[in-house]
C-alpha cells in the first residue's frame, strides 16, 4: 500500500531528495518476537506469541521472525504453532551459523532461516575466538547447509557496522556464492551515523546482487534515521520491532520507520497503517511495557493538543498542527484541558458530551479550569462535565 499523499502534510523540502535509485518497494521483516523479546525482563508465553503473530500478519508485515528455536522447547513450540496458523506473512527462525541451530528451525517446519555470525574484530577476538578465515568458512557452510535443507536463507554479519569494509564485502561475496537469498546488515550496537549508513549500503551494493536488508539498534537514538538512510543507499528490506522493543535501547520502531518511508520517500509497503495503533497496544500489554506518552505515532500525546492556539488551529484544519491524521494509524485525537486551553477546546469537549453553554458560562468554566491548572490540577473529561453542569445550574 502507499500513503494517500493528500492525508500527510510533510515538508515540501523532502521532494528535493526523492531520487530514482531509492528502492520503491520495501519489505518489512518484523523481529518483535525475536529481538523484541530480548528486551530486558520480557518473556512471552506461547499464547502471547501466537496472538502477536496474528496481529503482525493482519498488520501486513512480509516476514515474522518468531524466535530462536534452538534456544528452548518453548521457542520450538511457539515456532511450530505460529507456522501452523497458515499466515500470509513468511515465518522465520533465528539460527547461529551452526548445523544444530539450522536443524532446529527446519525441524519446526519453518521454511525461512535467519542465520548469522559476528565479523567485527572485537567479536572475533573476545567472543568467538576465531580468525576471519574461520568465520567466513563457518558462514559459507551454514548457508550451504540451510539451502540443502530447503530453507530460504537470510544471512547477517553480526556487528557489520564495526567490521572492516574489505572483510564485509568478502563475506557478502562468499555467502552469495553459497546461495544466500538475502543479506541483512545489522548495526548491532547502534553505532553508525545516518550518512555513514547510506555510504556503507552503497558500497555493499557494489558486490551484492541479492536484496540487502538493514537491522538497526537505537543506542544513539538513530535506529529509525539509520534505517531510512540504508534505504536511501539501496536497502530493499528493513528489520523493525513494534514500539521499538529490543535489546538495550531497542530496535528501529516499525511504526515510525514504515510511516517515514511511506511519507518521505513515497515507498510502498504491504503495511495496513490503520492496524498500527491496535498492534502497538497489544504488544505493549503483552510485553508489560507501557508506551511512553510522548512516543511518536502511538503515544497518548501523539495527537493530543492542549494549547488554545493549537486546538483552535486543529479544529479548523488538523494539518495546522498534525503531520497526518490519527485515523491513518488507528489511534485517536485527544483535546487536553489545562492552563493553555482556550474557549474553543472547552466548547468542543462539552459539545462531545452534549453540554451546550452560552458564552458567558463557557468563560466562567475556562477561568475555573485555568485556576485549577495553575494549582497543579489536571482536569479530566468527567470533571469538566461536572464543572459545566455546576455553572449551568447557577442560573
Ligand atoms: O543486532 C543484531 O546483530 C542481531 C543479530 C542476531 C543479527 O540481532
Ligand atoms: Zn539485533
Amino acid at each position: 500500500s502507499s500513503l494517500d499523499k493528500k492525508k500527510v502534510y510533510t515538508s515540501k523540502f523532502n521532494e528535493l531528495f526523492l531520487s530514482n535509485d531509492v528502492p520503491k518497494n520495501i519489505t518489512v521483516f518484523d523481529t518483535t518476537l525475536r529481538d523484541g523479546e530480548q528486551t530486558p525482563g520480557v518473556a512471552l508465553t506461547c499464547d502471547d506469541k501466537i496472538r502477536i503473530a496474528k496481529a503482525l500478519d493482519e498488520l501486513g508485515v512480509n516476514v515474522i521472525e518468531v524466535g530462536f528455536p534452538a534456544s528452548s522447547q518453548g521457542e520450538k513450540d511457539a515456532a511450530k504453532a505460529i507456522m501452523n496458523l497458515g499466515l500470509n506473512s513468511k515465518v522465520c527462525g533465528l539460527a547461529r551459523s551452526v548445523k544444530s541451530d539450522i536443524d532446529a528451525v527446519a525441524d519446526c517446519g519453518l521454511n525461512y532461516v535467519h542465520t548469522f555470525i559476528a565479523t567485527s574484530d572485537s567479536h572475533l577476538k573476545y567472543k568467538l575466538k576465531m580468525t576471519q578465515d574461520e568465520v567466513l568458512e563457518r558462514a559459507v557452510s551454514a548457508v550451504e547447509y540451510a539451502k540443502s535443507r530447503g530453507l530460504e536463507v537470510e544471512f547477517s554479519c553480526e556487528d557489520a557496522t564495526r567490521t572492516s569494509l574489505e572483510f564485509l564485502k568478502k563475506m557478502h561475496i562468499a555467502v552469495q556464492e553459497a546461495g544466500v537469498n538475502r543479506i541483512n546488515v545489522p548495526d548491532t550496537v547502534g553505532t553508525i551515523s545516518p550518512i555513514a549508513m547510506e555510504y556503507l549500503i552503497r558500497e555493499l551494493k557494489t558486490v551484492t546482487k541479492v536484496p540487502i536488508s538493514v537491522h538497526c539498534h537505537d543506542d544513539f537514538g538513530m535506529a529509525v534515521a539509520n534505517t531510512l538512510s540504508a534505504v536511501r543507499g539501496g536497502a530493499e528490506q528493513i528489520h523493525a520491532t513494534i514500539n521499538g522493543m529490543g535489546e538495550r535501547a531497542g530496535n528501529a520502531s516499525l511504526e515510525e520507520a514504515v510511516l517515514a518511508l511511506m511519507a518521505f520517500y513515497n515507498a510502498e509497503t504491504t503495511i495496513n497503517t490503520k492496524m498500527i495503533g491496535p498492534t502497538c497496544k497489544l504488544v505493549s500489554r503483552l510485553f508489560g511495557y507501557p508506551i511512553p506518552a510522548n512516543k511518536a505515532i502511538v503515544g497518548k500525546n501523539a495527537f493530543a493538543h492542549e494549547s488554545g492556539i493549537h486546538v483552535h488551529g486543529v479544529l479548523n484544519d488538523p494539518s495546522t498542527y498534525e503531520a497526518f491524521g490519527p485515523e491513518l494509524v488507528g489511534v485517536e485525537r485527544n483535546i487536553v484541558l489545562g492552563k493553555h486551553s482556550g474557549t474553543h477546546s472547552i466548547k468542543e469537549k462539552l459539545n462531545e458530551y452534549g453540554v451546550v453553554l452560552d458564552d458567558e458560562r463557557i468563560a466562567q468554566v475556562v477561568d475555573k479550569i485555568k485556576d485549577l491548572a495553575d494549582s497543579g490540577k489536571e482536569i479530566d473529561d468527567a470533571e469538566l462535565v461536572a464543572l459545566a453542569s455546576h455553572f449551568a445550574e447557577q442560573h
